[in-house]
């Protein structure tokens, strides 16, 4: 929890978490971890029955105030409208919307493609650049982006979704320079392979995966540490270090 001084006095700050894509397995993990820690909880995701049900439970079970709203990452023309009718601003934004798409089909189907970028990375330009004026203008906040390993690298098997991502970690870099000069804080967060929705029914080697609860609790810790960006698990860091400095010459060959 974040600690705040004012004077003599050091107490917890009680903050509101604005979660994007609030129905996803990550989601749902981050909105316990900081509901358990006291801190209240609006969220937004496209089905509204689903938020009604995570407001209700969470609300009963940890008694804070919890906000239902429902939200599409690619309704961009709404998106202004739906931040100002927000009562009261968030203090902590974590994006988690995201789409993995089939590569196969979006590789000859533009519908596919198109999908998987808007989904990962337009909707996710369109909507910060809301919450970052806003946070701008009030000079505090902390806003987090889930983008992914695979924005590190493109490889053969995903690098419709992995531009995306690159695309979405290059925007939070940038957004980090910018918001540092008002005292925001933008941290980017690339998971490995995580066991939820998303990746079910596919082989995730057990070493180098995580549970959603993992990475809500990683996520918690270095948001307070305001560390800039983050690897889910650490061992990713490595892992990516290696796979960034093969020369091409020989990663072109590779089948990954
Ligand atoms: N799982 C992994 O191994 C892994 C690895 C690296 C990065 N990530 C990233 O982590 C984030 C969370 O994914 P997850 O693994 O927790 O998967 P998930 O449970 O499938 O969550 C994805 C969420 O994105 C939401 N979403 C998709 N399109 C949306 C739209 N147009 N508007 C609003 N919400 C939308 C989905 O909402 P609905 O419930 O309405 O479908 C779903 O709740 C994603 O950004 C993903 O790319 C995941």
């Amino acid at each position: 929890m974040e600690i705040s001084t004012i004077g003599p006095v050091s107490y917890y700050k009680t903050m509101t978490v604005l979660l994007l894509g609030a129905t996803s397995n990550m989601a749902v993990a981050l909105a316990r971890h900081y509901a358990s820690n006291g801190h209240n909880l609006q969220l937004a995701a496209r089905s509204s029955k689903e938020i009604e049900i995570l407001k209700n439970d969470f609300s009963i079970r940890y008694g804070i105030t919890a906000e239902a709203y429902p939200f599409d990452a690619l309704d961009y023309h709404n998106h202004a409208q739906w931040y100002a009718a927000i009562p009261n601003k968030p203090d902590l934004v974590i994006l988690v919307f995201g789409y993995l798409g089939d590569h196969e089909r979006a590789t000859h189907q533009w519908e596919e493609s198109q999908k998987i970028i808007a989904s990962n990375y337009t909707g996710a330009v369109s909507i910060l650049n809301v919450i970052a004026h806003d946070f701008e203008q009030r000079k505090k906040g902390t806003i987090v982006g889930i983008s992914s390993v695979a924005g590190d690298r493109g490889r053969m098997s995903n690098y419709v979704y992995g531009s995306a991502k690159a695309g979405l970690t290059a925007y939070l870099s940038g957004l980090r320079n910018r918001l540092t000069h008002a005292g925001v804080h933008v941290m980017t967060v690339k998971p490995g392979f995580v066991r939820t929705k998303m990746t079910e029914g596919l082989p995730l080697p057990a070493p180098v995966t995580a549970t959603p609860e993992k990475v809500a609790s990683l996520i918690y810790k270095a948001a307070q540490k305001k560390k800039n960006s983050i690897y889910v698990l650490p061992i990713w860091a490595p892992i990516m270090l290696i796979i960034k400095n093969i020369p091409e010459f020989i990663f072109k060959k590779l089948k990954l």
